[in-house]
């Protein structure tokens, strides 16, 4: 490699570095996408060096040509990285000074890689959040539209993995949106926290040119500046959070990609997943697969490894920068290039679903469904709830040996079993879907109260400034 290259470090050496130093300190290949960032950092440090007359009129004027000039060639792809360019900043350092010559290498005056890097991995993150925010409601207002389509469809409720009480379907898709919704006020908090300017922090402590960190701020956008220098290049609490947040929202999707794939096995039969996002078996014939679902429940591995990657790369760095740091950005592109591929393809997964309503009626009020609604109309009648579930856990025994559901009981042990309770009234207790419809005093599946919580979650897809 040779001296001009776009290494930005050669002068008190006298040996080239190893080859295979070399080859693990670059980063071109990955950082390059920072590069709208880096040039309008440059272009603010350009500004501000103009200002305090470390560059003349004329220095800037060829100095922003020549940085819009390598923005067009980024954009169209003729930029052009050569061998010796260690990172973005040294190629685009390297690239200035052949558009411009020597007035080029003026412009990193009072200004470090290690300021650099931080504040354009928080301009990217900054833009990268937003599309996500666009993902999350994608999928959000894919549940919400199912929903609205299947809102007071009848559908066991599990736990354990076992039924449970009946729900209704909307009910069950919208806990789905709600666990999004969360996710999304993650996103938008880490990138309020995540909006601070770090220019001006220099390699550690600052820089004796009388550059004005509020005067960065103001040109990139950032909301605030940073209160510590030493803070400033060391800190990647910004990325860890925007991981965190990855990492749980790919939770969310697995978890969601899970249920798909069980409702649309024959055993659940709940759903069929849409062509588009199923795929058939090389040598089965007639298989259907809920691959997309399962892909969205594998990708979450690696959103948890990005996150835990990098807090293993930050436990035990002392202040400030270490080169260490050059490992923060990986996972950040991963987790970002993941969940754009995985947003889309969930919320499209979730459009094709079509349930099977029958099937799911004939579900929800089996497997004792109701016992819990018998034991507290017990409690109406003023049974104590424990002696109400002995009693009533008994009668499932019973009914279970003798292989009949409670509704399907005999009408003398109903009687024998729950002498409170007028036999009259037996037949709507054990009724699923007037089952829902008694839980409309508290969270539960009530058609009408998941027809407003329906409203509440739209009015939050509402886009409010990205
Ligand atoms: N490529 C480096 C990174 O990503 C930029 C900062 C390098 N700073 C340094 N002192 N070597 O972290």
């Amino acid at each position: 490699m040779t001296a001009e290259a776009g290494r930005l470090w050669g002068g008190r050496f006298t040996e080239e570095p190893d080859e295979a130093a070399w080859r693990l300190g670059r980063s071109v290949h990955f950082d390059v996408r920072l590069w709208p960032h880096d040039l309008a950092g440059s272009r603010a440090h350009a500004d501000e060096l103009l200002r305090i007359d470390v560059l003349s009129d004329d220095d800037h004027r060829d100095i922003v040509g020549a940085l819009d000039a390598i923005g067009e060639e980024f954009r169209f792809g003729t930029f052009r990285f050569s061998e010796g360019d260690e990172d973005l900043h040294g190629a685009i350092e390297r690239r200035l000074v052949e558009l411009c010559g020597a007035v080029g290498g003026r412009l990193r005056a009072g200004r470090s890689r290690n300021d650099q890097i931080c504040s354009d991995l928080r301009l990217y993150l900054r833009d990268a959040v937003g599309g996500i925010l666009v993902g999350v409601r994608g999928v959000q207002s894919a549940l919400a539209q199912k929903a609205e389509a299947v809102l007071d469809w009848l559908a066991p409720g599990y736990t354990h993995l076992q039924r449970a009480q009946p729900v209704v379907l909307g009910h069950h898709l919208l806990a789905h949106a709600w666990a999004l919704d969360r996710d999304a006020g993650r996103f938008a908090d880490c990138r309020s926290r995540l909006d601070v300017s770090t220019l001006g922090a220099g390699a550690l402590a600052g820089t004796t040119l009388p550059l004005d960190p509020a005067a960065y701020a103001a040109a990139l956008g950032f909301a605030r500046v940073a209160e510590n220098s030493m803070d400033a290049v060391a800190d990647r609490d910004f990325a860890v959070e925007f991981l965190a947040a990855a990492a749980l929202l790919g939770v969310h999707l697995s978890r969601l990609g899970e249920e798909v794939v069980l409702w649309s096995s024959a055993e659940f039969g709940w759903a069929r997943v849409g062509d588009a996002f199923s795929t058939g078996s090389s040598i089965m014939p007639q298989k259907r697969n809920p691959d997309v679902a399962e892909l969205v429940r594998g990708k979450t591995g690696r959103l948890i490894g990005d996150l835990v990657s990098l807090l293993v790369t930050l436990k035990g760095l002392p202040l400030t920068y270490n080169r260490d740091l050059q490992e923060d950005k990986e996972p950040v592109f991963d987790a970002v290039d993941t969940l754009a591929l995985a947003l889309p393809a969930m919320a499209g997964t979730v459009a094709s679903l079509v349930f099977d309503r029958d099937r799911l009626a004939a579900t929800a009020a089996g497997g004792f469904a109701l016992a819990t609604d018998v034991a507290e109309a017990l409690v109406r009648a003023g049974v104590p709830f424990r002696t109400a579930h002995e009693r009533v856990g008994a009668l499932v025994s019973d009914c279970e040996r003798a292989g009949v559901e409670l509704a399907a009981a005999a009408p003398d042990v109903l009687r024998a079993a729950l002498p409170e309770l007028d036999a009259g009234a037996l037949p709507g207790l054990l009724d699923p879907q007037s089952a829902v419809a008694r839980r409309a005093a508290t969270l539960g599946p009530d058609p009408a109260r998941v027809q407003a919580q329906l409203d509440r979650l739209r009015r939050r897809l509402v886009p409010r400034g990205g």
